[in-house]
């Protein structure tokens, strides 16, 4: 884990303390109520919690959506929904840091929550900078003078160097939350120090995304062999020059795919007997499953699945791993035709006795679906910083908080 402060490093008793969280969840479009509220549950009975039991005047920082879509709603339910989760009353401001947001923190007593507006109504807050570039907005110069502490808890932000995210780290005492904390130790395990042999599974449909974690993991020894599945599979196959038939290659084209096909031939040429792809799939044969050998391959219709060699043959591999991490579905896990390869996969990694971290949206609800949370090692709560974090990027919330450490 990098050399940063966490909460057990601070005495927070009577203390204003801001806490940036990462409360983004989705949103029905017409009604705007939110639809799952997994993120809000987390770092409410952790960081939140305990900021409040140890008395501190807890100030929540979040954003919800981005302006112009649809999911872009202010944080009164966000406030609501977490004082259900707590059993205690959590106050709202539909204000970010003019005068009605300074006099709600200033009214705040020991253990109370309030929860200002959606930081991304500042109009400056998704513009990228620097820690020292950003305490320098009007948000943190009006906010920063009332608290005593900054903790960033927003793992699954930080892979932004938005001014909520790094501001407030260049001018307050600044620490991890309980949610960060735990994010990293346990990306920590899969991709600093993993037990070996270790075995990336990726899937799920952004098959460059998939690449650039391959290409990491295997040039830096992290990673022992790579399972790709999902359209990262289909793209694997169509690199080792796989006509893959006309509705799959004319997918991968309309993508903007094709254009990765030489970087992971070269990865192949390297890693020849690391990356596997799959031996069989399933296509969609009106609606049925139906398997096929890739030597079978072109085919008129849309593969849809791995097939159940490739189950086995990776099923094995996992058997043998003693850490694992999974990011994205095998196949199309929402249709039951096509769940086989996903959930036999994901059952496989949860009989293993090995560490497994699993990562992104649809392999999370995947394993809700399949009730197989309990079984698995760490299941992270997000999603493009955790893509980033396993590319070997430094995520900026994350250097901040090492920066701020550092001067402590
Ligand atoms: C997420 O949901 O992945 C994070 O909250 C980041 O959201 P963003 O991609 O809109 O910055």
């Amino acid at each position: 884990m990098p050399k940063i402060l966490t909460m057990t490093d601070f005495d927070f008793k009577d203390k204003t303390v801001l806490v940036r969280v990462d409360f983004n969840s989705p949103v029905e479009p017409q009604s705007k109520k939110i639809l799952e509220d997994s993120r809000i549950k987390a770092h409410g009975e952790t960081t939140i919690e305990e900021l409040s039991q140890k008395g501190a005047k807890v100030v929540v920082l979040a954003h919800q959506g981005r302006p112009g879509e649809p999911d872009f709603i202010p944080l009164e339910q966000h406030a609501q929904i977490l004082g259900k989760i707590l059993k205690k009353s959590v106050r709202y401001v539909d204000d970010l840091f003019g005068e009605r947001a300074k006099k709600a923190m200033e009214d705040l007593r020991s253990g109370e929550i309030l929860v200002l507006e959606n930081v991304r109504t500042y109009p400056k807050e998704r513009k990228k900078g620097s820690p020292e570039e950003q305490a320098n907005t009007d948000f943190v110069q009006s906010l920063a003078p009332q608290a005593d502490v900054f903790v960033n808890d927003a793992f699954a932000a930080a892979h932004r160097s938005h001014v909520s995210i790094v501001g407030f780290t260049a001018v307050l005492p600044s620490v991890a939350g309980r949610i960060m904390e735990r994010e990293l130790n346990a990306l920590g395990k899969a991709l600093v120090s993993p037990e070996k042999p270790c075995v990336y599974v990726l899937g799920g449909a952004k098959a460059d995304d998939a690449l650039k974690i391959s290409e990491y993991v295997l040039d830096n020894g992290i990673a022992d062999s790579i399972l790709a599945g999902g359209v990262a599979g289909h793209l694997f196959l169509a690199a080792k020059g796989l006509d893959l038939g006309r509705p799959n290659m004319e997918f991968l084209e309309k993508r903007g795919l094709m254009e990765f096909v030489s970087g992971i031939k070269k990865l192949m040429e390297n890693y020849r007997a690391q990356v596997n792809t799959p031996q069989d799939l399933a296509v969609n044969v009106n609606g049925k499953r139906r398997e096929i050998d890739v030597e079978e391959l072109p085919t008129s219709y849309p593969i849809c699945d791995i097939g159940t060699k490739t189950i086995h043959q990776f099923s094995e591999m996992i058997k043998k791993a003693k850490s694992i991490v999974i990011s994205g579905p095998l196949g199309i896990f929402e249709d039951e035709e096509f769940r086989k390869g996903t959930q036999k996969i994901l059952e496989a990694i949860g009989d293993s006795k090995a560490f497994s971290l699993v990562g992104g949206g649809h392999t999370v609800a995947a394993i809700e679906q399949l009730g197989l949370k309990s079984k698995m090692g760490y299941v992270s709560t997000a999603g493009g910083a955790l893509i980033e974090f396993l590319m070997g990027e430094k995520l900026p919330g994350v250097v901040a908080l090492e920066a701020a450490a550092e001067r402590q």
